[in-house]
C-alpha cells in the first residue's frame, strides 16, 4: 500500500498555499498518498492516519497563523513518534512561523526535516520546484 502524507495549512493570501499544491505535486510523482487541506477542516484522524505530515503557515506580525499553531499544539494527543514531519511557509522578512512548528514536531519525537522551507513572498517557479522536491524527498525518506 501507498505510503501517506497529510499536507495541513494555513495562508491568508494563497502564497503559502500554492507552496502546500506544488508539494502535494511532488509527492504524487514520487506515488505517496496525499491528503491535503486547509488547517480548518483539518482533524487529528488525518494526522494519526499519515506516515508524514508537511505543516504549512504564513508569518503574521513575527509568528505563524495561531490557527495552524493552535492544531500543532493539538497534536500532543496524538503519537506521532517516528513520523516524518516538514514544515513550509511563506514569509516577508521574519518568517518565524516556520521555524516554530519544526520545534514543535521535534518535541514529538518525530523526524523533521530541519530547516524548514521558506519562500520569500509571491513563489515563483524556483521556489515551486523547490516545494515538489520536498515532496519527493519525503516520500525518499518514507522508503528507509
Ligand atoms: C499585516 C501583515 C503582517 C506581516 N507580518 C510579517 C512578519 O512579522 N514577518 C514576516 O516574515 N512576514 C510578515 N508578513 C508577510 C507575509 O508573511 C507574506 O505576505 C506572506 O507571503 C503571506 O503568505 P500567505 O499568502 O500564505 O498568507 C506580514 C504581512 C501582513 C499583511
Amino acid at each position: 500500500m501507498a505510503k501517506k502524507l497529510a499536507i495541513i495549512y494555513g495562508t491568508g493570501f494563497g502564497n503559502t498555499g500554492l507552496m502546500a499544491k506544488a508539494i502535494e505535486e511532488g509527492a504524487r510523482e514520487s506515488g505517496l498518498d496525499v491528503l491535503i487541506k486547509k488547517v480548518d477542516e483539518a482533524t487529528l484522524a488525518d494526522v494519526e492516519n499519515a506516515d508524514a505530515i508537511a505543516i504549512g503557515l504564513a508569518t503574521y506580525k513575527g509568528a505563524g497563523m495561531p490557527s495552524v499553531i493552535k492544531y500543532v499544539e493539538s497534536l500532543a494527543k496524538v503519537p506521532l513518534k517516528n513520523k516524518v514531519g516538514t514544515a513550509f511557509g511563506s514569509y516577508g522578512w521574519s518568517g518565524e512561523g516556520p521555524l516554530f512548528i519544526t520545534k514543535v514536531l521535534s518535541s514529538y519525537g518525530m523526524s523533521v526535516i530541519d530547516p524548514p522551507l521558506r519562500i520569500k513572498r509571491i513563489p515563483e517557479e524556483e521556489g515551486l520546484e523547490e516545494c515538489r522536491k520536498l515532496g519527493r524527498l519525503l516520500a525518499e525518506k518514507l522508503k528507509k
